[in-house]
């Protein structure tokens, strides 16, 4: 690998990934990249880091640009372990560099190098860094997704460098958008970009809608997105930043998933006759097993619909434990505007798909009640019941969904 000019001396200095599947409990089955970039002006200056194992790497391809020792500045924009882990080895190689760092930034570098070793300098948002022929403005972006992120952008190149913002997890032998959907596809993409918003970016909605605000009034012109992960956005960046106005605003597509796991296979049973009820109500319907998917894969597809049902069997009285997992993960990303249901089998005593819509009232989630519990093996008449709940709770779904 080398380096990949983006637009006159900014160059990609990152990584990829081929081979994670397991980003701390996410599931990349495409893989991902770790971007940095190198900015060669006056003052040559490093926007980023990698992952700690890939630090060789990024060390390399800026080397194919330039000697290290020359930088003059480094900007960290998010400590996170994948972004920042790799700056001793860079600060061995530059010890003369200044790093340009949020506050929040400041004090959480500190937890994991020493830094007294270092020059920092705090930035907030509106404050500039001439470093020769260029000018970059630092955004402050707390809470998206971290208390110390930020997002630095290059004046004169019209470059937004968005951190983990407008990022996927995609490993490509590609850097660019126009690239990659003629290699791959426009639909890879997106999907990557929802399913990446969906798991890491749900809980800020609001945030992101503020802070999009905040930057059109700093009246930024965007040639270019250049997020931390993934492809980056050269031949239409208003397409990304359509997407996250929609998602902000809570877009979902008419659709149901169900989302289940099963003891003896009762519940699963139960599964299909309600799949067939929401499909012959006219509405989209996917099943997802819990323990045959990853948890990010069930997130992803929940984020996308404006419904969907859960399906648990009661185990000790309570809900199945993936299914418990699964709702706890959900209501971290404190999701909105979409609707609930529950289903189960149960033997004894049942309680599983109570304890699932209290769950749901406890998110703040429009609920359809009552769920529907099957003792034991569900019975040819009991799927003709299950089929009706598919089709009210599809009409549920509707009805809510033509407030958005
Ligand atoms: Fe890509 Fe928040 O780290």
């Amino acid at each position: 690998m080398k380096a990949v000019e983006l637009k006159n001396g900014v160059h990609w200095v990152g990584a990829i990934d081929w081979a994670v599947r397991d980003f701390h409990g996410y599931a990349t089955p495409r893989g991902t990249t770790y971007n940095n970039y190198l900015v060669m002006d006056d003052e040559i200056t490093l926007v980023d880091t990698v992952k700690y194992d890939f630090s060789d790497i990024t060390i390399k391809n800026i080397k194919s640009v330039v000697d290290p020792s020359r930088i003059r500045n480094v900007v960290i924009n998010h400590i996170e372990n994948d972004h920042a882990t790799s700056l001793d080895k860079i600060m061995e190689l530059a010890p003369g560099a200044t790093i340009y760092i949020s506050e929040k930034g400041r004090t959480g570098l500190g937890r994991f190098f020493d830094t007294s070793r270092w020059t920092l300098k705090v930035v907030k948002t509106g404050d500039t860094l001439s470093i020769g022929k260029r000018t970059l403005l630092f955004v402050e972006t707390p809470m998206v997704h971290w208390p110390d992120s930020m997002m630095t952008y290059i004046k004169e190149e019209k470059i937004l460098l968005s951190q983990d913002g407008f990022g996927q997890h995609i490993a490509s032998a590609v850097r660019f958008d126009d690239e990659f959907v003629t290699c791959e596809s426009l639909s890879e993409l997106e999907d990557a970009v929802v399913d990446y918003y969906a798991n890491i970016l749900m809980p800020f909605g609001q945030l992101i809608k503020a802070k999009a605000a905040e930057i059109e009034k700093l009246g930024l012109e965007i040639e270019m997105i250049a997020p931390d992960h993934g492809i980056i956005w050269r031949a239409d960046p208003g397409k990304v930043l359509r997407m996250y106005r929609e998602m902000a605003n809570g877009k979902a597509a008419l659709s149901v998933p169900i989302i289940y796991d099963t003891m003896w296979q009762s519940t699963e049973k139960m599964s299909l006759p309600i799949m067939q009820g929401i499909k012959d109500e006219g509405v989209e319907c996917k099943v997802i097993k819990l323990r045959a998917s990853p948890m990010s894969i069930a997130i992803k597809e929940f984020w996308k619909s404006r419904g969907c049902l859960v399906g648990t069997p009661t185990l000790n009285n309570i809900m199945y434990p993936t299914v418990a997992e699964f709702l706890t993960h959900l209501r971290g990303l404190r999701p909105k505007n979409r609707v609930m249901g529950a289903f189960g089998s149960f033997g004894w005593g049942g309680g599983a798909v109570k304890e699932a819509y209290e769950e749901f009232k406890r998110m703040g989630l429009e609920t359809f009640e009552p769920g529907l519990q099957i003792l034991f093996r569900p019975s040819l008449e009991d799927e003709t019941t299950c089929y009706d709940f598919g089709r009210a709770f599809a009409k549920k779904v509707k009805e809510y969904h033509a407030r958005f």
